[in-house]
């Protein structure tokens, strides 16, 4: 069963992700962002045991990531992570988002539920300039800063687009996903990139 994460259940996802995030298969975070990120989190639960979890985190008005997506070693290949990654992408259409990004490992599994790999950072300028304002170390690393280099080392970028005109959007703009068009031009005119080291305002760590 796959359902809204209540408090209780943050203590086993943290020992869910806690391993990942040391081999920095995801984002380590701290115990006070669960709580923070609890309403954008979703656990698998089979026999009373929190056996998954994933979130699914706005940027912006038409994109989002999936984030914090682990199964549990001995719970793997039955289909679990494949249901919370349904519910995310249900999630995601319900709040009105047609892009949902991913920075991950595991490009099998995502590309089985219709992710295709991307170069780039597929927002206008202006977009990039104000998601720059983000405290948030998942944005960082879809805007590729430079600070969080070491946290994206030998992960694939993929996008799921939940609509077609998003995708011809996108096409149409030449952030074309690898896989549909050969090698991708990446995003043209996007400021900073991958060189950009800070982000106005910045606060430190989130
Ligand atoms: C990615 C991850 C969440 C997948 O979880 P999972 O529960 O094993 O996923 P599923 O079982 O739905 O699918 C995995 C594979 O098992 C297969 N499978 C699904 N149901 C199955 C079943 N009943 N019997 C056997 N195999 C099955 C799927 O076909 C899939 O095969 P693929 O590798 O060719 O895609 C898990 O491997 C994980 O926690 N990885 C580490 C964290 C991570 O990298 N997260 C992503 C970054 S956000």
């Amino acid at each position: 069963m796959v359902r809204p994460a209540r408090t209780p259940d943050v203590r086993a996802v943290r020992a869910l992700t806690a391993p990942l995030a040391e081999r920095r298969v995801l984002v380590a975070k701290e115990a006070v962002a669960y709580y923070e990120g609890l309403p954008e989190l979703v656990v698998a639960e089979a026999g009373g045991r929190v056996v998954g979890c994933g979130a699914l985190h706005v940027f912006w008005e038409d994109l989002a990531e999936v984030r914090t997506l682990a199964v549990a070693d001995e719970a793997r290949g039955a289909g679990v992570g494949g249901l919370v990654l349904a519910e995310l992408l249900h999630r995601a259409r319900d709040v009105g988002v047609a892009r949902v990004f991913c920075l991950t490992f595991e490009t099998r599994f995502f590309a089985a539920h219709g992710f295709e790999e991307i170069d780039g950072t597929p927002v206008e300028p202006e977009v990039f300039a104000e998601l720059l304002r983000s405290h948030d170390d998942g944005v960082a690393e879809f805007l590729d800063l430079a600070r969080v280099k070491p946290n994206t080392l030998g992960n694939t970028r993929m996008i799921r687009y939940l609509d077609e005109d998003a995708r011809a959007h996108d096409v149409a703009r030449q952030r074309l996903p690898r896989t549909a068009g050969g090698t991708s031009p990446g995003l043209p005119g996007a400021p900073g990139g991958a060189g950009q080291t800070g982000r106005p305002g910045q606060r430190g760590s989130a």
